[in-house]
């Protein structure tokens, strides 16, 4: 019944969500998005954590096998990610790189860069356990990187920008992975009494994170919510484990916390939007609704494999288990994850289409 609820509720809300995000109908005002700023985890870095410790890297082979020239960029899949695919319909650029690339000049961070550190997350305990760069640091890039921006274009055309880039920020994953779910006694656990309420702890740091870019000069977001992170190849291995269960099926219950979640980040970014951030666009980044089509329709984005990832067995290995060593599937195209937690190319690819039908082109919009 609860759970009933929360389904109606996210297909009102999703359909409320449309209804104002419709597209203009005129197209004679060209795309004027000045950059694309991407914060967060995994599903959005490209880079950044090639510097930190192996535990959270991916610039190893087979990764990135599918991109030009086939170099592990340090993108958590076998080609581009969604954001990849996202700046280059913005005609910005075809891949959008990691802000710590040392290959990045002055030039191309003046169209965007990723911030975001795989294995990241909204609470502190997430980032004692991975080490990874957490959202705070990740500002303070940010505020270098406008620095930089001011230097090489100037104090007002650097704050144009800003005030002119799509910001999107993807993150939540890892927070009820590691505090939640994989360990049966956690100080999360023992603190918070329901998913619920860790979420509207979760949610809370988001929107401080969100206002603190705000207050920066930002204008327009673009927020993703959580995948159904019960259908995560890794869950699924672990929820079998935990229910001596021999087939993979997906954890519902961690399904429900995640659309759960999502209810709750759309309300948040809807009173955000009328109360605390005038003059600035808010969507949210739907990535459940695109996944949980792949599941269902894998036919329809030409899937064979849903349940596992490529690399290796597909059922655990991700980041340093995944390695040249690992066999893995031919055709990453016709899998939904690339290892056992992230999508492929080809996933992502349909994450940013999805994208663009509902929300972008509202964002884009001057
Ligand atoms: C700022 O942008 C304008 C318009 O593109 C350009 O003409 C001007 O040279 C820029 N200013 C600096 C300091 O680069």
């Amino acid at each position: 019944m609860e759970h009933k609820n929360t389904v109606i509720f996210t297909l009102l809300f999703s359909l409320a969500m449309t209804l104002i995000t419709l597209p203009s109908p005129t197209n004679a005002t060209s795309p004027s998005v000045s950059a694309l700023f991407a914060f967060g985890d995994s599903t959005v870095d490209s880079g950044m954590n090639n510097v930190l410790t192996p535990l959270v890297r991916c610039d190893h082979p087979p990764y990135g096998r599918d991109l030009p020239g086939h170099v592990p960029t340090g993108r958590y899949s076998n080609g581009k990610i969604a954001t990849d695919f996202m700046a280059s319909n913005l005609g910005l650029k075809d891949l959008l790189p990691a802000y710590l690339d040392p290959k990045l000049t002055d030039f191309d961070l003046l169209t965007g860069v990723s911030f975001a550190s795989g294995a990241s997350g909204l609470d502190d305990l997430t980032l004692k356990l991975s080490h990874a760069f957490s959202m705070g640091k990740q500002l303070e890039y940010f505020d270098e990187g406008v620095e930089r921006m001011k230097r090489t274009v100037g104090e007002k055309n650097g704050s144009e920008i800003v005030e002119n880039a799509l910001f999107v920020i993807s993150v939540g994953t890892n927070d009820l992975i590691l505090n939640l779910y994989e360990f049966p006694v956690t100080e999360r656990k023992t603190q918070f009494t329901s998913t619920d309420q860790y979420s509207e702890f979760l949610l809370q740091r988001l929107g401080s994170f969100i206002e603190a870019l705000y207050r920066r000069g930002a204008r327009r977001f673009m927020v993703a919510g959580l995948p159904p992170i019960g259908c995560l190849p890794l869950q699924q291995t672990v929820g079998g484990i935990i229910d001596l269960r021999p087939q993979r099926v997906c954890v519902t219950q961690q399904n429900i916390d995640s659309e759960t979640y999502n209810s709750k980040l759309q309300a948040l970014l809807s009173s955000l939007q009328t109360t605390l951030l005038p003059g600035s666009k808010l969507a949210y980044f739907d990535i459940y609704s695109p996944i949980m089509d792949m599941f269902n329709n894998p036919a329809k984005y030409g899937f064979v494999e849903t349940d596992e990832g490529c690399c290796g067995t597909g059922k655990v290995e991700l980041g340093p288990l995944c390695t040249r060593l690992s066999p893995t599937c031919p055709d990453a195209a016709k899998y939904l994850f690339w290892d056992a937690v992230h999508p492929t190319e080809a996933a992502f690819f349909a994450i940013a289409d999805f994208a663009l039908k509902t929300v972008l082109r509202y964002l884009v919009a001057s």
